[in-house]
């Protein structure tokens, strides 16, 4: 890794400010935040320039992403952060997941089947506020107040329409007919936003106002509460909301290579998922193959669809369902999955179902602070617009979270996921996620911080792109650039993006893929330390609206001084030049 961070060192230093993604990594010498809603970098960007650690940061951005893209995330939704505390060196995971309701049940569900995507039974208790709260209360050392502010200001102030926005509304705006609320809110005149057009969302700032003054509880209980379970026809109740917990969890950890891999443990599939594939492909030596050829692609594809069938088979909420997580995760259980690689064909698949990928209801937020403080976080309504609700007079846009439940076997949600009884609807049950949120340590301190939108594509879009650093030394964007492909088991079919060349496609079919071209998988926000260089790197996804934020607040080293670098102090001297 450290080799072609270097090299491109160079060109790199053209590239300081807030800046979309680009051929180079960004740097910074003070921090990195990156994240998949551009339009809201600037709001964490600042906190860290203003002295706030990555977690304020993470804070400030998560509130400003639902206002910048309320589509994708916001209020009405949930999260999940991994955090890496630099001054004890812990590592911990926040669990703000959205709940299946005290009524909520499976029979109803399997009886009517289309009313958990949308409408008022597919939303799912939000955690997101407490989330917020709570990581504030461990780790925030800037006021709570100040960490709103930024998300107030866009609320009320507006912020200016660009085309991800712009064509993401498009995309949905008939439907939104459906409810008046977030027409009026979302809409202009019943149609997206115009290029240009300066978005205000004055409910919104108000509720944002609330929660800053209110803070934990301010949509668990009171007048928002209320509003919210009238909204949902008290699908979801005040006592729902009320009741509403976040857990502190631990995080699922794995090696790989000389790396330690640290990610989000049930209710997500997405740590235990990553860690498997990792210690089944650390068997085999990636960076001597053809980057992209055939062999990479169904090695890749192979691991991929053994972890997905565990995925549909053993995952749920941990709380409720025994997910076995110990021997997943097992070397042992990685040799007996290694030896099932066929060079030569498939692993077959047992049954297939439609796929949808086709949706934007996530955001994710990486970063790392100065001193080796790091957080990511994935946040999600589920889908664009979730259960497209805007609680009235709110500018609250409701999950539509209940969807990750399993319904049956035979019936996949918006992802072409199916699943077992371990992830049946149940009260009080988080619905099992592919969200990913991931630090890497080296020697103990973070060197890399990654997530993706994007449903079950997340995780293999976040072990993709960290194979592209360990084992390519790909540079931050290199490895977010470069293009992807995604297998679930079921479907039995490999997705792939556009840039596969023809030869790829004919040898990947030899070796009985069905192939599917799909113009984007995922959106990895990667940021990176590098502690030989005391530098930092952000590589952006331009597959979505997304931007690396630098920090830059000391003054560039000279030979003669030394700048303090995560965990150590060193001479900086050759790789921070003028
Ligand atoms: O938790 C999950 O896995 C899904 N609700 C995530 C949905 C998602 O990533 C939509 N984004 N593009």
């Amino acid at each position: 890794m450290k080799k072609l961070i270097l090299i491109l060192f160079a060109s790199a230093l053209l590239c300081e400010g807030i800046q979309a993604a680009s051929f180079e990594p960004v740097w910074g010498r003070d921090g990195m935040l990156v994240t998949s809603v551009g339009p809201a970098a600037w709001a964490g960007q600042q906190v860290l320039e203003n002295g706030g650690n990555a977690v304020d940061a993470a804070i400030a951005t998560a509130f400003a992403a639902g206002v910048a893209h309320p589509f994708s995330s916001g209020l009405g939704g949930g999260m999940f952060a991994v955090v890496h505390d630099a001054s004890d060196g812990s590592n911990t995971t926040l669990d703000a997941r959205e709940t299946a309701p005290a009524a909520a049940t499976a029979e109803f569900y399997v009886k009517n089947p289309d009313s958990i995507r949308s409408g008022a039974r597919s939303v799912a208790v939000p955690g997101l506020v407490q989330g917020a709260w709570a990581l504030h209360q461990k780790y925030g050392s800037m006021p709570w107040k100040d960490l709103l502010e930024p998300a107030i200001k866009m609320a009320s102030e507006g912020y200016r329409v660009e085309i991800w926005h712009h064509n993401v509304v498009k995309r949905v705006a008939e439907r939104l007919k459906e409810n008046p609320e977030t027409q009026r809110t979302q809409t202009v005149d019943g149609m997206a936003p115009p290029l240009g057009w300066n978005h205000v969302q004055e409910d919104l700032a108000e509720t944002l106002r609330w929660i800053q003054k209110k803070g934990e509880k301010a949509l668990a209980v009171g007048p928002i509460a209320e509003k919210i379970a009238k909204a949902t026809d008290n699908a979801v109740t005040e006592l729902d909301l009320a009741r509403y917990k976040v857990k502190w969890r631990e995080p699922i950890r794995g090696s790989y290579r000389d790396y330690e891999i640290i990610s989000m443990p049930p209710p997500s599939s997405g740590g235990v998922l990553l860690v498997q594939m990792l210690n089944i492909l650390s068997r085999h030596d990636l960076g001597s193959m053809n980057h992209g050829s055939s062999e990479y692609v169904h090695l890749l594809a192979s691991t991929m669809k053994m972890a997905f069938e565990d995925r549909a088979e053993n995952f749920g909420d941990s709380d409720f369902y025994d997910v076995p997580v110990e021997r997943l995760i097992s070397m042992k259980y990685a040799d007996q999955q290694a030896a099932r690689f066929n060079p030569n064909g498939q692993v077959k698949a047992r049954a297939d179902h439609p796929q949808v990928p086709d949706d934007d209801g996530t955001t994710h937020i990486s970063v790392i602070d100065k001193n080796g403080n790091a957080i990511a976080i994935t946040q999600t309504i589920n889908t664009l617009f979730g259960s497209k609700i805007t609680v009235p007079g709110t500018g609250i846009v409701l999950n539509n979270e209940m969807d990750d439940f399993s319904i049956g076997p035979e019936l996949a949600n918006a992802w072409g996921a199916t699943g077992s009884m371990a992830n049946a609807v149940a009260p009080g049950k988080r619905p099992l996620s592919s969200m990913t949120p991931t630090i890497v340590l080296r020697d103990g301190s973070p060197v890399m911080v990654i997530g993706s939108p994007m449903g079950t594509l997340i995780i293999t879009t976040v072990l993709q792109t960290l194979i592209n650093v360990i084992d390519f030394e790909f540079d931050a964007q290199r490895a977010v650039n470069a293009a992807r492909f995604h297998h679930q088991w079921k479907p039995d079919r490999l997705t792939i993006e556009p840039e596969f060349p023809i030869e790829v496609r004919e040898r990947l079919q030899a070796l009985g893929y069905e192939l599917r071209e799909f113009s984007i998988i995922g959106a990895a926000e990667l940021a990176v330390f590098d502690p030989e260089a005391c530098m930092f790197w952000g590589g952006a996804d331009g597959r979505r609206d997304s931007k690396a934020a630098p920090v830059n607040i000391s003054k560039v080293a000279r030979p003669s001084e030394t700048v303090q670098c995560i965990g150590t102090r060193r001479n900086t001297a050759e790789a921070v030049p003028d």
